[in-house]
């Protein structure tokens, strides 16, 4: 297949580059390189005969529909976001241009393109949204799980610019026909995020010795992922997937923020003991909670693994490892490649 990929230099987008390349389709990365985009994380398959990279913003029609109209694709796979909550309550706007305003431009694209193929093309084609749990909101203390239906309560201005963006997709799917499939993943644990996130976060703190900042008490809980099983989870969502259907992904792997830090700094006392032979758990600080913050998030995957015959492979146990492995191999993706160095000390 020949694939455009938006945020193909970004931690998720760029792990769907790499597997589509080695699977042998053809590959456009379209990604223009915000604070979160390196072009380093798809290194690996630069150069190949089946990639691409252009330089494009998705909010820019201009520029979408030339990269769509060169490229010809059978499918778009679109990743492209803003996507930390803590830099969504310090400036949210951005938000709202990229992820909302920058779907639409995208689907609009996308859809002028689709509408002038033959049938068999138009049938063909497929506009993969890639989304997050958070459009779903809080589950508190009372349990359950998401599934494709519960109702869109975002808490954060990311989860609701996503949610926007989702529902925009659907409605490019109901009103015009555009073949779209919606996912909704949960928290993303592997190699290639940028440092700003918990995983890395903690782990770049615990290193350069810094404290390692945990928000509220640290019972909020998250359902972790390995970001090749998302990856496993989008492909097949693309090969398989029904048209104006959505597809929850998640790894069954609650884990509230202490003891995945907790989980991390063991590894870390195993595999790079501090020198004064104390643990790193040492280092952990909990300080002021970030506002809004959800409690918990837990996906329900019943429809993608029966429909779509998924499942993921890691458990965090493993994810936990791989993750800090790489880390460890790689201990320049530990540093920031713009001014913002924590949310508490130096915004954007
Ligand atoms: P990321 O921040 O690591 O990467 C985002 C990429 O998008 C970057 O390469 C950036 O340069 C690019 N980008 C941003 N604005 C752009 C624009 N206007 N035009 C073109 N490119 C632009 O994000 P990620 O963690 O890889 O997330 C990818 C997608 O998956 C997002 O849509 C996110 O909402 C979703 N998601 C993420 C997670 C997670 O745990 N990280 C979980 C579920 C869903
Ligand atoms: P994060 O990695 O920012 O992902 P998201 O907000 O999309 O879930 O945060 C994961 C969890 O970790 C979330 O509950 C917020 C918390 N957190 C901390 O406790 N300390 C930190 O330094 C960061 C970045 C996040």
């Amino acid at each position: 297949m020949k694939v455009i990929v938006t945020g193909g230099a970004g931690f998720i987008g760029s792990a769907v580059v790499r597997r589509l390349v080695k699977d042998r389709h053809q590959v456009l990365n379209l990604d223009n390189l915000t604070y979160a985009g390196n072009l380093k994380s798809v290194a690996e398959v630069t150069g190949m005969s089946n990639y691409r990279y252009a330089r494009a913003d998705i909010c820019s029609g201009r520029a979408v529909a030339h990269a769509i109209n060169e490229f010809q694709p059978d499918a778009i796979m679109h990743l492209a976001a803003e996507s930390h909550v803590d830099r969504s309550i310090e400036g949210p706007l951005i938000f709202v241009q990229t992820n909302v305003v920058g779907t639409a431009v995208l689907l609009e694209a996308a859809y002028e393109y689709w509408v002038e193929l033959s049938d068999e093309q138009k049938q063909n084609f497929r506009f993969v949204h890639v989304s997050t749990d958070e459009v779903f909101g809080d589950l508190g203390t009372e349990g359950g799980r998401f599934t494709e239906d519960s109702p869109y309560r975002p808490s954060s201005p990311y989860a609701a610019s996503k949610a926007a963006s989702d529902h925009f997709a659907r409605a490019w799917n109901l009103t015009f026909g555009l073949p779209v499939i919606n996912t909704n993943c949960s928290n993303n644990i592997g190699p290639f995020q940028y440092p700003e996130k918990l995983v890395p976060s903690a782990i770049r703190t615990a290193l350069v010795g810094d404290a390692i900042q945990i928000y509220g008490d640290g019972t909020n809980i998250r359902d972790w992922l390995y970001v090749d099983d998302h990856v496993s989870g989008l492909v097949l969502a693309l090969e398989k997937g029904e048209p104006g259907k959505s597809y929850n992904f998640g790894g069954i792997s609650e884990c509230s923020n202490s003891d995945l830090v907790d989980l991390l700094c063991s590894h870390l006392d195993a595999l790079k003991p501090r020198d004064d032979g104390k643990s790193y758990r040492e280092q952990v600080k909990f300080i002021d909670d970030r506002l809004g913050h959800d409690l918990r998030y837990s996906i329900d995957s019943t429809r993608a693994r029966k429909e779509l015959g998924w499942s993921p492979v890691d458990t965090l146990a493993t994810s936990v490892e791989k993750t800090l492995a790489w880390y460890l191999e790689n201990p320049e993706w530990l540093e920031f490649s713009d001014s913002y160095g924590s949310r508490v000390g130096k915004p954007y």
